[in-house]
């Protein structure tokens, strides 16, 4: 069973590798239209109901220090599942999600204002063309990159993501481990990045990596 994902795994990022030699309007083409088709149905991925999505959700956020936090981003955050979790986690911030698919995100508006929160809105971007408005304390980057095609891409992407961090403010990146190594190595190389912290899950049948770094300039 473990070899089979793995080599599901593989094949998955082999794809998403070759589409990124794709000029950057075709690529940006493919990545909308696949991503649009991927949420034809609700939910593609389980997140609201899995056990490991809501685990690692949990997770995630109990690595997080404590900080009045006033602006937070989600970085292609699908139906808006975990974005959730952080508007009810942190009432007081401005949340923004963010994703490439139109239709995820009309459901990730549906669901947060029949939950009631306030404090939270969605964007539709590709966030190799496009970045929200302003700087961020707080940004995640979540189950994203390995979409994003080969090394120069991922590289590109990364700095983008990490341009939206505020001075001082805080990147969370989520993938599994151990391709969260390569994943996340163009955060680890970045000039004005550092790690701040690293928790390993490996008690889940898909082990991943909650990686946080801080912004180094001062405010
Ligand atoms: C597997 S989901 C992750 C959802 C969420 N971050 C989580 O961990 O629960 C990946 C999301 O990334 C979005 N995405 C892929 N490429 C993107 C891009 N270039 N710009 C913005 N969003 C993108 C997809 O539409 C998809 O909804």
């Amino acid at each position: 069973m473990e070899r089979l994902r793995t080599a599901g795994d593989k094949v998955h990022r082999g794809l998403f590798n070759l589409t990124s030699l794709l000029s950057s309007e075709y690529h940006g083409k493919f990545l909308r239209a696949c991503f649009e088709h991927k949420h034809r149905r609700p939910d593609p991925w389980k997140h609201e109901v899995a056990p490991y999505e809501t685990a690692k959700y949990t997770t995630t956020l109990a690595r997080i220090p404590p900080r009045p936090y006033r602006r937070i981003a989600d970085i292609g955050c699908s139906e808006g599942t975990f974005t959730r979790r952080v508007a009810d986690a942190y009432p007081t911030a401005e949340v923004v999600g963010v994703d490439i698919s139109q239709r995820a995100l009309e459901r990730a508006s549906r669901r947060a204002s029949a939950q009631g929160l306030d404090n939270v809105t969605f964007t539709a971007l590709n966030i190799f063309e496009d970045s929200p408005d302003g700087l961020f304390d707080l940004v995640f980057c979540s189950e994203l990159l390995y979409y994003l095609g080969g090394q120069e891409r991922l590289r590109t992407a990364c700095s983008r993501i990490a341009a939206l961090l505020a001075p001082q403010g805080l990147l969370v990146a989520v993938h599994p481990w151990p391709e969260s190594r390569r994943l996340h190595r163009p955060f680890d190389s970045a000039q004005r990045l550092t790690q701040h912290s690293e928790h390993i899950e490996t008690a889940t049948h898909r082990p991943y990596a909650v990686t946080v770094y801080e912004h180094g300039d001062l405010p």
